[in-house]
């Protein structure tokens, strides 16, 4: 198993950590065949499993149904689990209350919070208690509304210097990782070097300690498009609405299922059945 110890060492000997999302059993299963290092339950599952516009209106219970099947899909992987949309912004109680359940009912190794120095308290607090805490600056997409849509951040000398104070910050907590996501490649990068915790980026250049997709993006499995920075390696589902509209062909026409997809009787016994 890897640990978040092994993610500390790949980024002293410069080797690039590898994310991927999941969100269920076959997803999973799939990455942790693929090798990759971390498996990180998104909340981006409201928008590429539910159909919903924003993570906004993911809940605990739609975290927590989805993580326990990637957990069984992924036995072997270090997997990160989003708390999802203000169930860390209230009390201090609140939020070790939510994260106690959401570790002891998916068996997650650790768990992603958005925002700066804003959610240190939450997050010295959960660290202290044995929680494994991952940070994510950047487009936060939690903040959507606030931040005017999902758009590049970091982008003046003004808003890169707030990301390293709050990615400082964050460190400070006691953060095991960060993710930096949509921000320009320099930004991310002198932010690596600022660092001694791994930075994982999305849409953010080449020089972070490593890169995180969103399995959707990686397969082209959406009938939406991918964003820009996505790279996409397969045309899934292109290749699987063929496959489904061969399958309505065959049975409108009969050629499906034929004597190789049925079963039969013995001879003995059809013999007998039809002469009742
Ligand atoms: O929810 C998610 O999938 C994420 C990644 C985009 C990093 O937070």
């Amino acid at each position: 198993m890897k640990t978040l110890r092994y993610l500390q060492k790949k980024k002293e000997n410069m080797e690039p950590i590898v994310m991927l999302t999941a969100y269920d059993f076959p997803s999973a299963s799939l990455a942790e065949d693929a090798s990759v290092d971390i498996i990180l339950v998104g909340d981006s599952l409201g928008m590429v499993v539910l159909g919903y516009e924003s993570t906004i209106r993911v809940t605990v219970a739609d975290m927590v149904h989805h993580a326990r099947a990637v957990k069984r899909g992924a036995e072997n992987t270090l997997i990160v689990v989003d708390m999802p949309y203000l169930t860390y912004h209230g009390s201090i109680e609140q939020t070790v209350e939510t994260a106690r359940y959401m570790m002891q009912e998916t068996g997650a190794h650790a768990l992603k919070l958005e925002g700066g120095q804003d959610i240190c308290p939450q997050i010295e607090t959960l660290v202290k208690g044995g929680v494994p805490i991952i940070g994510h600056l950047g487009l936060t997409p939690q903040s959507v509304g606030v931040l005017g849509g999902f758009r590049i951040q970091g982008k003046t000398a003004d808003q890169a210097a707030q990301l390293l104070d709050d990615a400082k910050a964050l460190e400070r907590a006691g953060v095991s990782a960060i993710v930096i996501e949509c921000v320009p490649a320099e930004v991310a990068s002198d932010l690596t070097k600022a660092l001694n915790i791994p930075v994982i980026g999305i849409g953010a250049g080449a020089e972070t300690d490593g890169q995180v997709l969103v399995y959707h993006d990686v397969l082209n499995y959406s009938p939406a498009k991918a964003p820009s920075f996505a790279k996409v390696y397969d045309q899934s589902y292109v290749r699987m609405k063929t496959a489904l509209t061969h399958f309505a062909e065959e049975v409108r026409t009969r050629a499906f299922p034929d004597a190789s997809h049925s079963f039969a009787m013995t001879d003995d016994e059809l013999k007998k059945w039809r002469s009742r």
